[in-house]
């Protein structure tokens, strides 16, 4: 099987700067040469990268870095696709999460393409649900989702060709929203399992329950995975952390088992700001959280799974 890895350095969304650099500490933690090792054929598609724009005004005042973040979710959209179409499973490497709002799309014209629906794993303490005129930081990294799922409110983002039906869209880690954000889930119908939830089931029945749903409707999925799903003490380069997070053995019995799947088509990595870590230590987790997802196993397992 075949996978690629795309840069995109970008850090216009978050709320300080460090993320690009992010790719850069994946690939020095070895990520490339780890999915090899397992038997992947690796592709470096090297880093997206934009020219610079001219400042894009707004109704909404708050909004920061308006101009770059919307070329970088067009750039991004391109290449993604691109991308998708030369790897069974591209690897999108951030960069902050507005890189969501280019790769995500991206994919799921790439299900259309290959006649199926398109499912998306959000791993994340945010649902990122705004709209740029709900936003109230202004920090654009906040709105992925409710542009990939077609919400109004996105005039300056590039047009959106294939939203994702939010059914279609299962959040874990959930434990920092807003009250726009609260509203938006309901409306339109998010499957959210925040930490209290994960607290009571752990995370193995919601996560069996959606992939169950993602095999049924023969879907595609992809998975975005946010530094600030973890604990900030495993994972402190994160710019936004949240205490109360995914441990290290949840996180990687999620990937362990969307492994056994054999569901996931496509992942971004997000949210990493080297600036903030600590000898590396998030960089190699995600690195090692990646090797799980991509087959890295302790023992063979005699019995099969549940798929
Ligand atoms: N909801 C907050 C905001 O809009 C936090 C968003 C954090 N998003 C992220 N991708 N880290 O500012
Ligand atoms: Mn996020
Ligand atoms: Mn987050
Ligand atoms: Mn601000």
């Amino acid at each position: 099987d075949t996978c690629a890895l795309l840069g995109a350095p970008i850090e216009t969304g978050a709320s300080q700067r460090g993320c690009l650099m992010g790719p850069a500490s994946l690939r020095t933690a070895g990520l490339d040469e780890e999915l090899a090792s397992l038997g992947w054929e690796v592709t470096d598609l090297g880093d997206v990268t934009i020219p610079p724009q001219a400042p894009m005004p707004h109704a909404n005042p708050a909004l920061h870095h308006l101009a770059e973040t919307s070329a970088w979710i067009a750039a991004l959209g391109a290449r993604a696709h691109e991308a998708g179409q030369v790897a069974d499973l591209p690897i999108f490497m951030g960069g902050d999460h507005s890189l969501s709002a280019g790769t995500v799309p991206a994919m799921a014209r790439r299900a259309q393409e290959a006649g199926k629906p398109l499912f998306v794993l959000w791993l994340d303490a945010h649902p990122d649900l705004h709209t740029l005129h709900t936003s109230q930081s202004g920090n654009l990294h906040g709105t992925p989702v409710a542009y990939f799922t077609g919400q109004e409110g996105f005039d300056a983002y590039p047009p959106l060709v294939v939203p994702v039906d939010p059914r279609n869209v299962c959040m874990m880690g959930i434990r920092s929203v807003d009250a726009a954000e609260r509203t938006r889930i309901r409306d339109i119908g998010i499957e959210v399992h925040d930490m209290r939830s994960i607290d009571e089931t752990g995370v193995l029945a919601p996560l069996r329950a959606f992939l169950a749903r993602v095999k049924a409707a023969g879907g595609m999925l992809h998975l975005s995975f946010d530094v600030d799903f973890l604990e900030p003490g495993i994972a402190p380069a994160v710019g936004t952390t949240v205490p109360g997070g995914a441990t290290f053995r949840e996180a990687h019995l999620i990937m362990e088992e969307l492994c056994d799947s054999d569901l996931v088509t496509s992942l971004d990595l997000v949210e990493l700001n080297p600036f903030l870590d600590e000898r590396g230590k998030t960089a190699k987790l995600l690195c090692d959280l990646t090797a799980s997802l991509f087959g890295r196993r302790v023992m063979d397992r005699m019995t099969s799974s549940s798929f």
